[in-house]
């Protein structure tokens, strides 16, 4: 990270950088390497000498930076926004238009994007009248091209694929990561291999992938099971891993805060709530928050508030214990939020770094409180996918238990679009919602299900049963 400085970190032509580095917002010093992002090794690597473990002690990297603004935040603000009046596709992505922020890619002509980010913060007075608060914002990465925030990562992810050469690109998936690399790696002509959990994704994500021209393995086992696997191949054979275990990829995950940031006129929240899952997120979110708080991008650090469904919760359970020096996987993670049913998150170590960084928390939701708070934000008209729908039920939480102070400002990051998953909605509004554990159905109790009528085609039914 940014302090201490290394050193001697690796020195590399710069020149390279200075053709896509605007001259009033960033230094022709401005160098990347990689650093080991574990307190005890802290190793500094040439960005060529690895991809996604230390050489010194297989902990995670991250990509760093010795960052120089010499003119300063405000200019460089300045030309973030003046970006988005531009023509090209680099300066209107919501993650490259802040590339000062990401500068590990020297030529800008290689970058695969879809115009990603530029996703809108939205108020939500239903959602806040739920929660027992005035006001809470929805930042919703479900607008993004295929539907949810891992376009923020797979831009920056495939990029760095296609500037090492990468042939074909693999990745474990509970299905949004899975369509998201499918669409970047069709852009970048480059094969691509997912690994999902057999019957345990939700169908518009499968559809996804599937029409991407991804090459689409169903593992019979658990999410955790595929990644271990793909992690494992990716060491012995030529596939590129774009799991957030890829530093790269979590690049461009930042610019979801780093954009919010902008959007709230560069005043910090008091909270940004999110979901975990692998946390590779909240592992973004924290260095972004580090990175903007360093440069005085931002005077105050917000807090961060991470939410996990109750079935699929080792991060929570950590996170409640006196010793963070290991998690215990969920052996059996259930929820009915596909996307986070995740038991042995690949990036919790780099997650309690970014609790560390901005005094975040983690709460645990149920089921129930899922369904409800998804459900809530539908009737705001803005709609998510499960997994989004745990920041409203955790924020609900938060406030009863105090923890989160009504006058507070909050953001919600929504992480999935309401059609991911429609199976689920339909279920939840015509009183199905259930869950199968270890044999077992529980039906889910819903107390917000907007259920269809049927009736015959006839005027005088369907005014008696319109009340018109
Ligand atoms: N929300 C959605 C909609 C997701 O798809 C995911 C993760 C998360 C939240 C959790 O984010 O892993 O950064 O903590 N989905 C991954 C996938 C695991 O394969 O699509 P995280």
């Amino acid at each position: 990270m940014l302090a201490p400085t290394p050193a001697e970190p690796p020195q590399f032509d710069s020149t390279s950088l200075l053709s896509y580095l605007s001259p009033m917002s960033a230094s022709s010093s401005t160098t990347a390497f990689l650093r080991c992002a574990e307190s005890s090794c802290s190793s500094v690597h040439s960005l060529e000498s690895a991809e996604y473990s230390c050489p010194t002690c297989r902990g995670l990297l991250d990509v760093d930076y010795n960052f120089s603004f010499p003119e300063g935040p405000a200019a460089a603000k300045d030309i973030f926004r003046k970006r988005l009046l531009e023509v090209s596709a680099t300066d209107l992505s919501g993650v490259w238009r802040f590339r000062e922020f990401i500068p590990f890619v020297s030529d800008m002509s290689s970058i695969v994007t879809l115009e990603e980010g530029n996703t809108p913060i939205y108020d939500g007075a239903a959602s806040a009248r739920f929660a027992g608060i005035e006001r809470v914002r929805f930042k919703h990465q479900g607008m993004n091209p295929t539907g949810s925030f891992k376009d923020n990562g797979m831009t920056t992810g495939v990029t760095r694929a296609r500037q090492v050469g990468a042939q074909a690109v693999a990745c474990a998936s509970t299905g949004n990561t899975s369509a998201s690399m499918a669409a970047y790696a069709a852009r970048a002509g480059i094969r691509s291999i997912v690994f999902i959990p057999a019957g345990q994704v939700a169908l518009g994500k499968l559809s996804q992938a599937l029409e991407y021209g991804a090459e689409v393995v169903e593992i019979t086992g658990s999410f955790d099971d595929a990644m271990r696997t793909v992690r494992e191949l990716a060491e012995e054979t030529d596939l590129y891993l774009l799991n957030s275990v890829n530093p790269f990829r979590l690049e461009g995950q930042k610019t979801i805060v780093i954009e919010m940031l902008e959007q709230l006129g560069w005043r910090a929240p008091d909270w940004i709530v999110l979901p975990g899952g692998n946390l590779g997120n909240t592992s973004a979110f924290g260095k972004a928050l580090h990175e903007l708080f360093d440069l005085r991008f931002i005077d105050r650090m917000p807090r961060l508030a991470v939410i996990q469904a109750k079935g699929a919760a080792p991060f929570y359970r950590l996170f409640m214990t006196s010793d963070r020096a290991n998690l215990v996987p969920e052996p059996d993670p259930c929820t009915l939020a596909t996307a986070i049913r995740i038991g042995n998150p690949v990036s919790w170590r780099k997650a309690l770094r970014s609790l560390d960084w901005t005094n975040g928390l983690v709460e645990q939701v149920t089921e129930h409180e899922i369904a409800d708070a998804k459900a809530v934000i539908g009737r705001d008209g803005i709609g998510c996918e499960p997994a989004s729908a745990v920041t409203l039920a955790g924020l609900k939480k938060l406030i009863a238990s105090k923890e989160i102070l009504p006058e507070d400002e909050i953001v919600c990051v929504l992480t999935g679009n309401l059609l991911k998953d429609p199976g689920y909605t339909v279920d939840y509004h015509t009183g199905k919602l259930s869950l199968e554990k270890a044999g077992e159905v529980k039906r889910i109790m819903v107390t917000r299900a907007n259920k269809p009528r049927r009736v015959t085609a006839d005027k005088v039914e369907i005014k008696r049963l319109l009340g018109l």
